[in-house]
């Protein structure tokens, strides 16, 4: 016997997603980004699945690049936010990683190293996020000086990153993309390169900004960035579903107070199951009174305060609930966001915050060989 909680990964839903960028923009490639743990799913196992579909993979950083290296991942790797110290330069020619290259500082850096392999660079440019990048005035000559280093190899890619491609009326989504093209249509040095604008959002809903590399993240794992409906995320598969079961079942009398602090209190008879997950095992601890439960495939509303180990539900008007039911908290059949929206959060942090200790199941791993 052991404790009940843990987070189902399908691997074939994450292929399928993947396929799902390729076909919304058949004549561009789309680097797989697997960040911060492959957005809670386990970084390595994302990888190993995405690698035969993908030209190259994502991450934040050159630590987690190297955790994918040391697990056997052999394609490029694009660090998103390029290097962090001038001796990850180094490292990033010997293992074959691509570098966004963000600033003057990173540049200097990448022109000074002594490496006997030239470097893939895309250059980001601030089109109005004012996260990162190089203003538009600065790239001229940035590209010019990366170009005439060996330790650079030619084909540079022009990237830039929407502040707010998920809301699909922003009309700074517009102005980002003007501000882009105006800038490639006067930049001597960038004629002719690639171009990489898109993310999950902007996959889904804005065709116009595919381009020739697509940077899809979120929408791997299965789930829309979007508040609203969107024909496109509509056929995105969950990838992770959090599961558990119930492992005590108690009648309450009216009045009566469920969870710490007694924050509920039943206005009826009811009966109260008690689930293991809890927010040491990624559930929500902001969850509201009301968020839904799956128990044996029913919807339920959680009742009282998150646990570190437990969650509350109140499945007075649900049949035949047991010792053993089966309990998902969010995944194939209960939408993610759906749980953050009564958390108050997004989906991305609630997949992304995941800690390790609901194991992981993975399914699929190896893709069927009809699909
Ligand atoms: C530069 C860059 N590209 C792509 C992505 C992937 O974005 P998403 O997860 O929304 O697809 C991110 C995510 O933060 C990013 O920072």
């Amino acid at each position: 016997m052991s404790r009940p909680c843990y987070a189902q990964v399908d691997l074939e839903a994450l292929r399928h997603n993947y396929r799902l960028a390729g076909e919304l923009a058949p004549s561009a490639q789309a680097v797989a980004v697997v960040k911060a743990n492959a957005y809670g799913h386990g970084a390595v196992e994302a990888a190993k699945a995405l690698e035969p579909l993908a030209p190259a993979l994502g991450v934040a950083c050159i630590e987690e690049a190297l955790e994918l290296r040391h697990a056997g991942i052999q394609k490029p790797i694009l660090l998103l936010e390029g290097i962090f110290s001038a001796d990850e330069v180094a490292i990033a020619s010997e293992e074959h990683f691509f570098l966004m290259v963000e600033n003057l500082e990173q540049i200097e850096a990448i022109i000074q190293a002594d490496i006997d392999q030239a470097l893939h660079c895309w250059l980001k440019v601030d089109t109005g996020m004012h996260r990162l990048g190089l203003l538009p005035e600065q790239v001229d000559a940035a590209l010019a000086v990366l170009k005439a280093s060996p330790n650079v190899q030619p084909d540079i890619i022009m990237a830039s990153h929407f502040a707010s491609a998920d809301e699909l009326d922003n009309p700074s989504n517009a102005e980002q993309l003007r501000c882009f093209d105006k800038l490639i249509a006067e930049c001597e040095q960038a004629q002719g390169l690639d171009q990489s604008l898109a993310n999950s959002a902007t996959i889904l809903a804005h065709p116009s900004a595919h381009r020739q590399w697509l940077r899809p993240g979120f929408m791997l794992y299965g789930a829309s960035p979007f508040t609203e409906d969107n024909e496109n995320a509509a056929k995105l598969k969950p990838v992770m579903s959090l599961i558990s079961e119930v492992i005590s079942l108690r009648p309450i009398q009216s009045g009566e107070r469920v969870g710490y602090g007694g924050k509920w209190q039943a206005e009826r008879d009811s009966i109260i199951a008690t689930i293991a997950c809890g927010y040491g095992d990624g559930y929500p601890r902001h969850a509201s009174n009301g968020t839904p439960v799956l128990i044996d495939g029913q919807e339920a509303p959680l009742v009282g305060r998150v646990s570190m180990d437990m969650i509350t539900v109140d499945v007075t008007d649900i049949a035949n609930v047991q010792l053993g039911s089966r309990a998902e908290m969010w995944g194939k059949n209960l939408c993610v966001n759906r749980i953050a929206e009564h958390a108050h959060t997004i989906a991305y942090e609630l997949l992304t915050r995941m800690p390790a200790r609901p194991p992981r199941v993975y399914q699929n791993e190896h893709p069927n060989r009809e699909a």
